[in-house]
């Protein structure tokens, strides 16, 4: 069998690094080719090249039996290829219905003039939202919807161009299991269809369930292509990282033993008007770290926003060490103690227009300023000492501190903010999603920081939807569902079953 797509001797240069280095890669019919290595290793730089953003530096790319030196994002389009790109690039400023057809309006013909077919795309629209899983109406703005949700807008998107060959750069970064169940089911009637799909993904155990063969970079490089039943998931590990991965971080006392440690933080009745949280309340103590598990929507980052002062909550206390905070926006929460590493890493996460030293300094500027914030003074020498130290100490992979954020990899970028909250010393740390598009070998240093965070005093709540990292992580998990906490579980007990029977029960 032909491939569909194959690109042969790639090679991509940017000022001060070598992104690829002579890689080679096809896509089959009905196959799912994952593409994996760690955080800066290509990934995305390759699949950019097809898609036509990128032009590389030299190689050659065969669709169809055209030869091309270079794509653009036209004949890319034109060729059958669709892209969901790792960073969010839907429009919060349109509905769903204008998203999934930016740049492609179905037209018809009326009297001879050629008109947009607003009814064949109302109906396109409503079927493939139904096949991703979107209820919300085609005329709601992508504005209004939470990440996953924006996510799944995305994947609607490519599906909408009937593409043959369809490129998902970390799809589920913020889905739950259900979803990430449908879009897996999904992804089969691609294949059963002949489509040709490249998955990216650092949730380790999609891949073996989703894959047919598994090609690994690292540093630019090709390490190997191999079928996906041939490798145990140690190995591809080894394959990427070189090293093996530690299983567990928990700390050394039982959460029995450590639930009896001074409390150092506390949500009492968390309340918000809309409903999204209803009486909310839990104890972290002292060397702990709380772990939040539930679907999209039951009510987790809504508390965390209540808890910071992101959005106003309608009744509730917080409690730092005994002492009631008043927070009333985050600014009162970063003056008193808190810091939150929020999902939404291109609205909240850092400024574009930033360098990773700026972006770094941020927190802790805001930390250390006066009088609201206008109060304070630039400090070059500590701006450049937060800089390297959180640089070093997450591994972050730029040419220094003095790159452009928004030109790291998506994992780096992540690495940058989580930087910036370290860097800020904040008291009690609320982490959102903070291993999101985070590479396995980089998510277990992480998780050893966040544990020495813990055991030198400072309050962890850590928010994911990859449960996986829940159970190896938090010593005790909070199981929320429908905007209410239900239940307390000790993480070193409690199974994957259990937090989703938890989180999908109605009582
Ligand atoms: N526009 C750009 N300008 C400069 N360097 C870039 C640019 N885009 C990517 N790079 C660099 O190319 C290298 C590869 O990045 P790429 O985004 O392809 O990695 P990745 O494998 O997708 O990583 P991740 O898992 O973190 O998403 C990185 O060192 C990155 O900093
Ligand atoms: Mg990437």
């Amino acid at each position: 069998m032909e491939p569909l797509i194959r690109m042969v001797g790639i090679t991509k240069t940017f000022p001060g690094v070598k992104a690829l280095d002579g890689i080679s890669f096809d896509i089959m019919p009905g196959e799912v080719h994952v593409l994996v290595g760690e955080n800066g290793a290509g990934k995305s730089t390759l699949m950019k090249i097809l898609s036509g953003v990128y032009q590389p530096t030299s190689g050659k790319i065969i669709c169809n039996g055209h030869e091309y030196n270079q794509l653009s994002t036209k004949t890319s389009v034109e060729e059958g290829i669709a892209i969901v790109y790792q960073e969010l690039s839907v429009i919060n400023e349109l509905s769903i219905l204008e998203n999934l057809f930016v740049g492609k309006l179905p037209e018809k013909k009326f009297l001879g003039i050629p008109i947009v077919d607003f009814k064949a795309m109302e109906d396109r629209a409503k079927s493939v939202l139904e096949q991703v899983g979107i209820r919300h109406s085609p005329a709601t703005l992508v504005g209004d919807l939470a990440v996953p949700e924006k996510q799944l807008c995305e994947i609607a998107k490519a599906l909408v161009s009937g593409a043959k060959v369809i490129v998902l750069d970390e799809p589920t970064t913020s889905l739950t299991t259900s979803e990430v169940d449908r879009l897996h089911g999904l992804i089969r009637e691609l294949k059963a269809k002949g489509c040709g799909i490249v998955y990216i993904s650092h949730k380790m155990k999609e891949l073996k369930a989703i894959g047919d063969r598994i090609t690994v970079l690292k540093d630019g490089t090709y390490v190997g292509t191999y079928p996906a039943d041939s490798l145990s998931l140690d190995d591809i590990i080894k394959l990427m990282v070189g090293r093996e991965i530690k299983g567990t971080y928990f700390a050394d006392k039982t959460a029995d033993e450590l639930v009896k440690n001074p409390v150092i933080f506390e949500a009492r009745n968390i309340t918000r008007s809309d409903g999204t949280c209803r009486n909310v309340s839990f104890e972290l103590h002292e060397g702990e770290i709380l772990g939040f598990a539930g679907l999209v929507g039951a009510g987790r980052t809504e508390t965390m926003e209540a808890v910071f002062g992101a959005v106003p909550k309608s009744a509730g206390q917080v409690f730092l060490r005994g002492k009631e905070l008043d927070i009333h926006e985050p600014y009162a929460a970063i003056k008193q103690g808190l810091g939150m590493l929020t999902e939404d890493r291109r609205k909240l996460g850092f400024a574009k227009n930033f360098t990773c030293k700026e972006n770094i300094a941020v927190e802790p500027y805001i930390k250390e300023s006066t009088a609201g914030g206008l109060g304070g003074f630039l400090d070059e020498s500590k701006e450049n000492k937060w800089a390297s130290e959180q640089i070093t100490a997450l591994n972050v992979k730029c040419t220094g501190p003095e790159q452009m954020t928004v030109d790291l990899s998506g994992g780096n970028q992540q690495k940058v903010i989580l930087g910036k909250w370290l860097a800020a010393d904040s008291e009690i740390l609320i982490f959102d999603e903070p291993t999101k598009g985070i590479d396995i070998g980089s998510k277990s240093e992480i998780y050893i920081l966040m544990r020495r965070l813990a055991e030198h005093g400072r309050g962890v709540l850590m928010i994911s939807s990859e449960q996986t990292e829940l159970l190896s992580v938090c010593d005790r998990i909070a199981v929320f569902h429908g905007g209410e906490l239900k239940a307390i579980l000790d993480g070193r007990t409690a199974t994957e079953e259990e937090i989703v029977r938890i989180s999908t029960s109605e009582q």
